[in-house]
């Protein structure tokens, strides 16, 4: 029996007082490596310590009733006839289900809820949550045994068919295979990955939220997933065997290459140098150099803004401001982009001061004040 915050289970009792079971899945911070993952390039996610949690409840019926706690809604899903529901929340569950019922055929009828710990919008991956936590359960439910791997393609299966946005795996990898205190070290193309320790220090991370919600991401994303395989297919076309944008060394190879403005020098220029990033911050964390850790997050969030064009004015604003304060040794925007929040690496002993500059700063220019989290490293999905 792993822990659940005692509000939690409150929440989900009043809900539903009889649950055979509850999952949870945290929601994911990634430190380096944006965009990179439908690349099949390198990331640096880790899960944090806020989840999204389920109760499920079998019914008996061929129908599953969710509520969504948070937000006071509820759906009703015909097990026989899934289709798109009134609300995109449910709509994520209904493209699992489909993709669920692919691989087990026989659903059962339940009833569930579902509450979350994870800032809706914010760029911590509330929807990868939601979809782990509700595969781990149904997994559960149905007693089959599923590795985390197929939860995180199934969930992906269903982002990319269901809800048509071609995302890749960062989000539901970090959801399902985090690990207090460590991020992860993954390769998209080869699946590996390492576990990093945090190093031990007065620095942390803290998110800070624009309050800016994400509008556009969804068909922009699509976009620069087109352009980079356009960029994949101009490459391979002189390289045969380039499949994808971050294979090592690739850089060098198109030196020469007369592509297009926007696809090359724009988009795969900056997937391939966010690559090498990635690989240069893992090595200065391990060898605890936080300051060239700051740089490359620099680098990267200007990359994200001017070549791969993913960052609006409230996200650069919120960088720039912090490249100006010493006590920040680096930010960048964090996730899909167009909106959401910024990671930020100082110490510990400034984020008082840092919050009360920036917040007054923020406000004067956007009317908005900002939303700070500073989250802690925390395990990946189970059931509890
Ligand atoms: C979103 C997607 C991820 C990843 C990031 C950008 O969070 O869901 O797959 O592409 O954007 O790194």
């Amino acid at each position: 029996m792993h822990q659940i915050p005692i509000h939690i289970h409150n929440k989900l009792s009043q809900a539903l007082p009889n649950p055979l079971l509850i999952s949870k899945a945290p929601g994911r911070i990634n430190l380096i490596g944006e965009h990179t993952d439908y690349n099949l390039g390198l990331v640096l996610p880790g899960a944090i310590d806020k989840c999204m949690y389920f109760s499920f409840a079998p019914n008996g019926s061929q129908v599953i009733n969710i509520r969504a706690l948070d937000k006071k809604e509820e759906v009703i899903i015909d097990i026989n006839n899934l289709k798109k529901t009134a609300y995109s929340w449910a709509d994520y569950l209904v493209g699992i289900l489909i993709e669920f019922k692919k691989i087990h055929p026989t659903i059962i009828g339940f009833d569930a809820a579902c509450t979350s710990e994870i800032p809706i919008g914010a760029g911590m991956s509330s929807s990868a949550a939601l979809d782990c936590a509700f595969i781990t359960g149904l997994a559960e439910l149905h007693q089959i045994q599923m590795e985390g791997w197929d939860k995180i393609y199934l969930s992906q299966r269903s982002n990319n068919g269901f809800l048509g946005v071609q995302s890749g795996i960062l989000d539901q990898f970090a959801s399902i295979y985090g690990r207090q205190d460590h991020v992860m070290y993954l390769d998209c193309d080869s699946n590996q990955y390492e576990y990093v320790q945090l190093p031990k220090s007065e620095y942390t991370w803290l998110l800070i939220d624009t309050g800016v919600k994400h509008s556009h991401l969804e068909s922009a994303y699509n976009d620069r997933v087109y352009e980079c395989q356009t960029a994949v297919k101009e490459i391979g076309a002189i390289y045969p065997g380039i499949r994808h944008l971050s294979h090592p060394g690739l850089l060098d190879k198109v030196a020469s290459v007369n592509f297009s403005d926007t696809v090359y020098k724009n988009r795969a220029v900056y997937v391939i140098e966010e690559n090498l990033r990635v690989s240069s911050f893992v090595n200065m964390l391990r060898s605890n150099d936080l300051v060239g850790c700051g740089q490359l997050l620099y680098q990267s969030h200007k990359g994200l803004s001017k070549q791969y064009e993913v960052s609006c004015v409230e996200l650069d604003f919120l960088v720039q401001w912090t490249y100006d304060m010493t006590e920040v040794l680096g930010a960048r925007m964090m996730g899909g982009g167009f909106g959401g929040c910024t990671i930020n690496l100082l110490h510990q002993k400034d984020i008082d001061k840092i919050i009360a500059g920036l917040s007054k700063t923020y406000y004067e220019k956007f009317g908005i004040e900002p939303v700070y989290y500073q989250v802690q490293i925390g395990d990946g999905a189970q059931v509890v």
